[in-house]
């Protein structure tokens, strides 16, 4: 059977840097309390009307395939991983695939839709699509524009000093080395917590999960038989239209799960968390990565954040701090690295790969 190995990997940020000072021109909030709770000092922000989630995905993208020595005709399948999409539908997939001028009408495109542990959801799918032999070039990004979804009101603080914009992106490929690329992934999900980090509206619920919103239930849905709209006034005045998030309670599961997926993915590859050369673990809050580094016994040297300037980019944030750390050498060949991500859902996937 084939293996499957990143054959090139690119990421792209927006140009606009914007300091928790920045916020807290707009909010209740002080640079001191974002730093010391989450370790972010700064994020980055696209440019309306000149990028969005799709059109910075192409640009990570556009590196990722020169950097596979490929031509963009030879992407057999796309996978989109992102919370932010350009629209409602069609998904971004097909928006890349035009973005990119990709003309092959062979190829396939696929959204997915995990938040946080997106791109390990499509790095898996991706793995077993190539170890089949279906496809021989696949195109998996992870993009979000944040930005344009947040509430820079006080009311959104804890959600909004979290979230910065940003595309990683990588193109798969089968290898016949043995020992070599993927090794294992796992793949989880716990729907019971699905309003503890949700962005509930627009949606065509009608109000039917209301119970479980432990904030703001009332949807203001109308006795209406027909033509409910996705988003109504109540929704608009009371804020149900951004992010909803209890953070404590999703930074408890995030410190249990993420050493419980490194290590039964690893267990899967035969290895244990000695083996680990490079953990590259989801940039949701430097104390989480604090905390899992502590009980996998790793050096500084050992993870990779950079939360602290570009913020959480959810789908984003595995394949951009993979492609940092590759670019700067900290990941070599041979290297077991390590991925992980827990987040909205809740979902979590890990995969262990010899680089
Ligand atoms: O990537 C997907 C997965 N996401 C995560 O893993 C996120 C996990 N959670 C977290 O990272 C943290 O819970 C946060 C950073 C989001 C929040 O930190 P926290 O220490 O859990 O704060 P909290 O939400 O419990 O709020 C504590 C206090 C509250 O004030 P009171 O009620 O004690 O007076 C909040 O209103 O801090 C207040 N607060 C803020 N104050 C200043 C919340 N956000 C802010 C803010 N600036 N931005």
């Amino acid at each position: 059977m084939l293996g499957t190995k990143i054959a090139g990997i690119g990421y792209y940020v927006p140009e606009k840097v914007v300091t928790n000072h920045d916020l807290a021109k707009v909010m209740d909030t002080t640079d001191e309390w974002v730093q010391e709770r989450t370790g972010i000092v700064e994020r980055r922000y696209g440019k309306k009307h000149e990028e969005t989630t799709t059109s910075m995905a192409a640009r990570a993208a556009e590196v990722a395939i020169e950097r596979a020595g490929i031509n963009k005709e030879d992407i057999d399948f796309i996978i989109f991983a992102t919370l932010s999409p350009d629209y409602y539908f069609p998904g971004c997939g097909v928006l890349l695939q035009r973005e990119l001028g990709i003309t092959n009408q062979e190829a396939g495109a696929l959204d997915i839709r995990n938040q946080c542990s997106g791109f390990l959801y499509g790095l898996s799918v991706a793995d077993q699509f190539i170890r089949t032999g279906m496809y021989k070039n696949i195109l998996l990004v992870g993009s979000e524009m944040h930005s344009m979804g947040l509430d820079f009101s006080t009311r959104g603080r804890n959600v909004t000093v979290i979230f910065g914009d940003g595309a990683g992106a990588v193109v798969l490929q089968p290898t016949e080395e043995k020992g070599k690329g993927i090794l294992a992934t796992s793949l989880h999900s716990d729907g019971n917590y699905a309003e503890k980090l949700a962005f509930v509206n627009p949606g065509a619920h009608g109000g039917y999960h209301a119970k479980y919103m432990e904030e703001d239930p009332d949807f203001g849905y109308s006795d209406a038989e027909f033509g409910e709209m996705f988003i109504n006034e109540h929704m608009l005045e009371t804020g149900q239209i951004f992010p909803h998030m209890e953070g404590q309670f999703v930074f408890k599961m995030a410190v249990q799960k993420f050493p419980e997926v490194i290590l039964e993915t690893l267990a899967k590859a035969g290895l244990k968390k000695e083996d680990i050369d490079m953990l590259i673990p989801h940039q949701a809050n430097l104390r989480i990565s604090q905390f899992v580094q502590r009980r996998m016994g790793l050096r500084d040297d050992q993870v990779w954040n950079n939360i602290q300037k570009f913020g959480n980019t959810t789908a984003a944030s595995v394949p951009i701090a993979l492609c940092e750390a590759v670019e700067a050498g900290a990941v070599k060949d041979g290297d077991i690295v390590c991925l992980a991500a827990f987040g909205s859902g809740f979902t979590w996937g890990g995969a262990v790969i010899r680089w």
